[in-house]
């Protein structure tokens, strides 16, 4: 026979089971109606960040995930596995083979989606690459194809895409810039420069973009685990920077909780802006254990010097 204590302990355990379940669904309803009827379009999306971040807005239920990389055989897996997801009548996909180091292909690429959809809401600026050794080492042709896929990627798709944004008046850019747009990277010349020049481009274009309905905010990751190190450049002993390294999703949550922040820059994690912060304001305390710590992964690296331009 059941006991009123029981029956008590039974009600509460009920009670507070009814209620979680409740506030979850309650959250998870407030994110999915962030990105409902949504549509998406993010570059790099065949890998890593990218492509985690193409599977939360679709589980999230984007009306479309627009998906751009260069590797096509990688956009049609990710395209079947959004397909073969639960919520496939919601979310339509479709990807595009480009470069968004071309100029005229990201142009052509910006009309293709135009005719199709009539607009995007999201654009989300991820495609990236770094390339490791010392300047010295480098080719001139190394810095210049960081810089244009990087930097210059991020400004051709913004400027293909923002003419649209502006007169709907409505949109959001998401550019994935790296905690290298605040440090200067031994052995990451070409890469810091290209993300230190991201956040320049969004924190000017924000305050002209002031009251016109479309927002930008820079994501800026530590090191992630992803095959961005895979470039033959960091050799057969990969820099571990941080000492410890993000899952691409943890980055993917902060690219969605960007594409509707006002914020210009989201650190990821939060508390690594805490050592931002230090480096600007003292910076003659901070740069020397910095660049005594990058040095040291340099040594490591096993680079053979390239020809030098
Ligand atoms: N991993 C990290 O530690 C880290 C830290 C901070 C910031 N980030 C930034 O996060 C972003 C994503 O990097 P990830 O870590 O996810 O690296 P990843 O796994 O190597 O993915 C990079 C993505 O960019 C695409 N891509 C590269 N060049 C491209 C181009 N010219 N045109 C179109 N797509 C291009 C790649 O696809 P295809 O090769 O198929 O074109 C791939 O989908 C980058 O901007 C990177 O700088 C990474």
């Amino acid at each position: 026979m059941l006991s009123l204590t029981n029956l008590q302990l039974d009600m509460d355990e009920w009670l507070n089971f009814v209620l979680t379940t409740l506030s979850y669904e309650a959250e998870m309803k407030i994110n999915q109606n962030k990105f409902k009827g949504k549509i998406v379009l993010i570059t790099g999306a065949s890998n890593g960040i990218g492509k985690q971040t193409a599977l939360d807005f679709a589980a999230a239920e984007a009306m479309a995930v627009i998906l751009v990389a260069r590797t096509e055989p990688k956009l049609a897996e990710l395209e079947s596995i959004i397909r073969g997801g639960k919520r496939v009548d919601q979310v339509n996909v479709v990807s595009y083979c480009y470069d968004v180091s071309n100029k005229k292909g990201v142009f052509e690429l910006a009309q293709k989606v135009i005719d199709r959809f009539g607009y995007i809401d999201i654009l989300i600026n991820n495609a990236g690459i770094g390339i490791y050794g010392k300047v010295e080492d480098q080719t001139v042709e190394d810095l210049e194809s960081v810089m244009r896929t990087n930097y210059l990627g991020t400004v051709y798709c913004t400027k293909a895409f923002l003419g649209p944004m502006l007169r709907r008046r409505s949109g959001h850019i998401v550019n994935v810039a790296s905690v290298a747009a605040s440090f200067g990277v031994a052995g990451m010349a070409g890469y810091s420069a290209s993300k230190y020049a991201i956040l320049g481009f969004s924190e000017s274009l924000r305050h002209e973009l002031h009251g016109t309905g479309v927002e930008i905010t820079v994501v800026s990751p530590i090191g992630v685990k992803t095959n961005f190190f895979n470039h033959q450049s960091f050799g057969p002993k990969k820099p571990n920077y941080a000492g410890f390294f993000l899952k691409p999703q943890t980055v993917s949550k902060a690219i969605l909780k960007a594409s509707c922040s006002s914020r210009l820059e989201i650190i990821v994690p939060f508390y690594v802006r805490a050592g931002v912060w230090l480096k600007q304001t003292f910076p003659y305390v901070l740069n020397p254990l910095v660049g005594w710590l990058f040095r040291q992964q340099l040594k490591k690296s096993r680079r053979a010097p390239s020809d030098i331009h």
